[in-house]
């Protein structure tokens, strides 16, 4: 994630331990006691990974809750978290240097027809029939507009479907930029709602990753 992102963000991506590491009292809080140990371990790592980001910043490593799922970051700090089995990673900034940071992980395969109705229009679904055809692309339009709803969310507070985006791709770059539907601007309730969305992907490792920024206004 780190070269996905400008150095004025700070990254931190879980080690092995960081599963299996320590949550402060404000972060246990927000974690149901029925949790299964897999989203025990997933919780972990990212507030783990929160904390190491926020260190990063120079700041003290202090507790980063949720509110209605998403992470409640210290005063004058955006930030983003995401896992997916085997990796997980965070990231955090001033505000005085990044509006708002998205993040996000999936594996690298082929998604369900179902899936793929759900997240790609019809412009997109079209589009891919001219991208080199050793990439799930799907997967990569899905994770792209994952960070999109996460880049957009803490700075508008509404929802976002996947088809309220329209995704364009450069493969050779690792570049995408999304366009937000007109509608959800117009009802947009913050000054300045964001009417396009830039970031970058790479596919290594088995792994997409995706990350975004909002630049300060
Ligand atoms: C919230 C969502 C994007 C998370 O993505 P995911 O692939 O399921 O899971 P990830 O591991 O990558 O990310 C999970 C983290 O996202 C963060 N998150 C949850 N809600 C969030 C929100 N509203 N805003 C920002 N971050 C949020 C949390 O930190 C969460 O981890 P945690 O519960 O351990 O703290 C996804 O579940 C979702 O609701 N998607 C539908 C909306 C959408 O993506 N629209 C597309 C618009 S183009």
């Amino acid at each position: 994630m780190r070269d996905l992102l400008p150095p004025t963000v700070a990254v931190a991506v879980a080690g092995p331990d960081d599963w299996v590491g320590e949550l402060l009292a404000a972060e246990q809080a927000c974690l149901s006691d029925q949790a299964v140990p897999t989203r025990r371990r997933d919780f972990t790592a990212g507030r783990v990974c929160a904390r190491r980001a926020l260190t990063g910043l120079g700041l003290p490593p202090t507790a980063v809750p949720a509110a209605d799922r998403a992470p409640v970051w210290p005063a004058g700090v955006v930030g983003t978290i995401t896992h997916t089995a085997g990796y997980c990673a965070a990231a955090a900034a001033h505000v005085s240097d990044i509006r708002s940071v998205g993040m996000d992980a999936e594996q690298h395969r082929e998604i369900s027809p179902g899936v793929r109705r759900l997240v790609l229009l019809p412009e997109e679904e079209a589009s891919l029939a001219r991208l080199p055809s050793d990439i799930f692309w799907p997967v990569v339009l899905f994770s792209a507009k994952e960070t999109v709803y996460k880049v957009w969310h803490p700075v508008v507070g509404s929802w976002l479907d996947f088809q309220d985006a329209r995704l364009d791709i450069d493969p050779d770059a690792g570049t995408f930029t999304a366009r937000i539907a007109p509608a959800r601007i117009a009802e947009a309730q913050v000054d300045d709602p964001p009417s396009t969305i830039s970031g970058r992907f790479v596919v290594a490792d088995g792994l997409v990753r995706t990350a975004a920024v909002l630049p300060p206004r």
